[in-house]
């Protein structure tokens, strides 16, 4: 058995259900990273504000590195619990929201079968192979319009409901209304808050209002995208304290390292400065995400489907496969959607730039539909 040709062909199979493969990307395409438009990860395009930058500077150069984290992560805990107005013993911070949906499904998994909208975020089926979860897919309808919050629209049967608020990759933001059913209905509901911070106005939709009346209720949150600081590693769940004491006990013990530590306790005790990013990113996504929606609509033979969120999905009637290739030629990533169930090659997902580099996706689709049709 050739371990390293595997090894390389699994990486391959992630880099499509993931974007934001800079790295092997970049050397695949033979040019430098920083040429690259990422429009394949759903990242904010601002640079960490200037007072994060330098605690992350004071943190490199003090004791965040040279210590072990507290194991408890109380600071941490009493700044994100305090931001909303829970109490501290219902919060964990995890290594990043991915690492709370691994401790999501193990409990998942316990509780029998995994309801998952369909198409969704793969990480969830990762998850709950770990613990050998079951789990069934349930299609979403494919159409959908441009006014949010939108009822959620499937009907969960299944013990456990799985929920990404806004909806990934669509980009639809549910209605609270509409998911407070499920609460009374399932033996568990997961909700996957990641990108709400960035929807406008999206904060009004969350569940985490729910969890103290809710012991079946878990809410997972990401600092990662509102940041950009994927690279750092920083999410939080928010449920009931005995399933997280349990998860505490189940994990490593240092999950969240030093420096997303401080940093976490910096831009979630000084509410300023995270109001004032929030603020900032949801301006965007209602000024870009409108600009960039009506630009891809002109595209001839693109569906661009409406979006809360700072990703957008267009549709052709035939494959975009090449097409995201000769993009990817021009130097701009899109994410292929083909890994998703439902989807497929006729499908991509263009997430939110600046305004000059959303003008230059437009640019290089533009040229590219007009060499191949031409
Ligand atoms: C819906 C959703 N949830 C969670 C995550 C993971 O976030 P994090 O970077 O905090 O692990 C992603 C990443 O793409 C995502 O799309």
């Amino acid at each position: 058995m050739d371990l390293t040709n595997n090894f390389s062909q699994h990486n391959e199979r992630l880099m499509l259900k993931h974007g934001g493969n800079l790295e092997q990307e970049a050397k695949r395409l033979g040019v430098h990273i920083n040429s690259l438009i990422d429009a394949s990860a759903s990242l904010v395009p601002f640079a960490l504000p200037t007072p994060l930058q330098n605690c992350l500077t004071q943190q490199i150069n003090g004791n965040a590195l040279k210590i072990y984290p507290d194991r408890s992560y109380l600071t941490l805990r009493e700044a994100i619990s305090k931001f909303h107005k829970i109490h501290s013993s219902m919060v964990l911070p995890g290594n990043g929201a991915s690492e709370i949906i691994t401790w999501a499904a193990r409990d998942a998994a316990n509780h029998g079968m995994s309801f998952l909208p369909s198409p969704g975020f793969f990480d969830y089926k990762r998850a709950l192979r770990c613990w050998d979860g079951k789990f069934i897919t349930s299609p979403l309808p494919l159409k959908w319009n441009s006014t949010f919050p939108q009822v959620f629209p499937l009907e969960p049967h299944r013990q456990v409901a799985w929920i990404t608020n806004p909806h990934n990759p669509t980009g639809q933001c549910w209605g609270r209304d509409s998911l407070e059913d499920l609460l009374n209905s399932q033996n568990l509901v997961i909700c996957d808050e990641a990108f709400l911070p960035l929807v406008p106005d999206g904060e009004k939709e969350s569940l985490i209002p729910l969890v103290a009346n809710h012991p079946n209720l878990i809410v997972i949150r990401s600092l990662t995208k509102l940041f950009s600081i994927a690279g750092l590693r920083l999410g939080y769940a928010i449920s009931s304290p005995m399933r997280l004491q349990q998860w505490q006990e189940w994990r490593d013990p240092w999950p969240v390292n030093g420096l997303a530590v401080m940093l976490g306790i910096k831009l979630m005790s000084e509410e300023h400065l995270l109001e004032k990013q929030i603020e900032k990113v949801q301006n965007w996504v209602k000024e870009e995400g409108r600009w960039l929606q009506t630009n891809l609509q002109k595209l001839p033979s693109i569906t661009a489907h409406p979006s809360a969120a700072n990703f957008q999905l267009i549709e052709s009637n035939a494959s975009l496969k090449s097409f995201r290739e000769a993009l990817a030629h021009k130097k701009i990533l899109l994410r292929d959607c083909s890994s998703f169930e439902e989807l497929g090659e006729n499908w991509l997902r263009v997430s939110l730039q600046g305004r000059s580099n959303n003008r230059r996706i437009i640019k290089a689709m533009q040229q590219v539909l007009r060499y191949t049709s031409g």
